[in-house]
């Protein structure tokens, strides 16, 4: 997409040329605070002015502090946290430790879905493409189930696994399927995923870099299902899209049992980008992000709903601010290309289906301005009672 994008400011990008686009893609998953925080622009600016940089052979109390706050939050008994540069990294360090943790090489996820683009990750996802073959091996993927007989017929299958064979050592996967067309999983589903992980001692690694941080209205999105992870993974929102940074977070016993593993990092939490990314998460907590994206994000939804009655639309999904609009037709390029053309950021899962995933700051206001253009690009109008 060639636009040229110079500003920000609170839930609108602006291009070269001065037009506005409402920001309903929000960094795809990144978008928090909105766009040129005075707040992150002084937490940058003052770490900037100290000017220096050490390795991560020195400790660092500003690593430290927001260390603590993310184990504050966290689910179940996390202890430990690693830092990265991105996303794909959180999750290529996830793959390596529970890989040594559990002392077993296959790791079963679920296929279809995008895990990042470095090796490991791309092919616990579905990214291992030909042109990069031979793809790393011990993974294994079950379907992705979208109702509930599907959901019993996998967990019935991940069972069956593991009673087949005892070099199962890690289940992986999204708390909600983001990229693959925001499919919320079955009621019910991770709980008895979880279940069968406990009962079997296979280590549960949620990767949260598209959901947690607020993203899906709680800081952590295992916090959905009641999940208590071994490992989390955090990238986009972490940042708020101020800074490269992703985190792996972990309990002590696959800190313990994963010490073989090199952690080292050197660009990981750089100064810069750590002042960027605490503030960022500081800002989540003090201003109740994850609240507003549950709220907005429910508003959001019930205006967009009632766009399922029109023949080209299959199904309306959403969950916090992570949207998708599924379509009989594979017409979501054009569609996208004309949310663009009428001043709103929009992105595709795949050629049938729309994503977007406002900042997590946004008012009703601005996300029914959203909902309008879409609708109007549909080709049609919100209905009265909820325009
Ligand atoms: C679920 C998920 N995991 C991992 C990644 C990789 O993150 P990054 O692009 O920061 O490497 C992404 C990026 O889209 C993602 O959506």
């Amino acid at each position: 997409m060639k636009i040229d994008f110079v500003r920000g400011e609170g839930c609108s990008l602006f291009d070269a040329q001065g037009k506005e686009y409402l920001d309903f893609l929000g960094g795809w998953c990144t978008a928090t605070t909105g766009w040129r925080d005075p707040e992150i622009a002084k937490a940058i600016a003052a770490q900037a002015a100290e000017g220096f940089y050490h390795t991560p052979y020195f400790a660092s109390a500003k690593q430290e502090h927001l260390a603590s706050l993310l184990l504050k939050h966290a689910p179940g008994k996390m202890s430990r946290v690693f830092r990265c540069c991105s996303g794909s990294e959180a999750v290529e360090f996830a793959l390596r430790a529970a890989r040594a943790a559990s002392g077993k090489p296959i790791i079963v996820s679920i296929d279809g879905v995008y895990h990042g683009h470095t090796y490991g990750a791309a092919a616990v996802g579905n990214d291992c493409v030909k042109a990069m073959e031979p793809c790393p091996t011990g993974y294994i993927k079950l379907k992705m189930p979208k109702t509930a007989e599907e959901a019993r017929g996998v967990v019935a299958q991940f069972e069956l696994l593991l009673k087949e064979r005892n070099d199962i050592g890690t289940f992986f996967s999204e708390p909600v399927w983001t990229n693959a067309g925001m499919f919320i999983p079955p009621a019910g589903f991770y709980e008895a995923i979880q279940e069968v992980c406990r009962k079997n001692g296979v280590l549960l690694v949620m990767d949260e870099v598209a959901t947690g941080m607020g993203r899906l209205g709680k800081m952590y999105a295992s916090s959905l299902w009641g999940l208590e992870p071994d490992i989390i993974c955090l990238g986009k929102s972490f940042t708020g899209g101020f800074a490269a940074m992703g985190a792996t977070i972990v309990t002590e016993h696959v800190f313990k049992n994963s010490r073989a593993i090199s952690d080292y990092s050197t660009f990981g939490w750089l100064p810069q980008d750590l002042a960027a990314t605490t503030r960022n998460v500081e800002l989540l907590i003090e201003r109740d992000l994850p609240k507003n994206a549950e709220e907005v994000g429910d508003y959001l939804l019930e205006l967009l709903k009632p766009l399922e009655k029109l023949l080209k639309v299959k199904a309306v999904r959403g969950l916090g601010m992570a949207f998708s609009i599924e379509l009989h037709l594979p017409i979501a390029n054009m569609l996208a290309g004309l949310c663009f053309k009428n001043g709103l950021t929009m992105a595709t899962a795949d050629s049938s289906t729309l994503f977007f995933s406002p900042p997590l700051c946004m008012d009703r206001e601005t996300a029914k301005r959203g909902a309008e253009i879409l609708a109007k690009v549909l080709g049609t109008k919100l209905p009265e009672e909820s325009a």
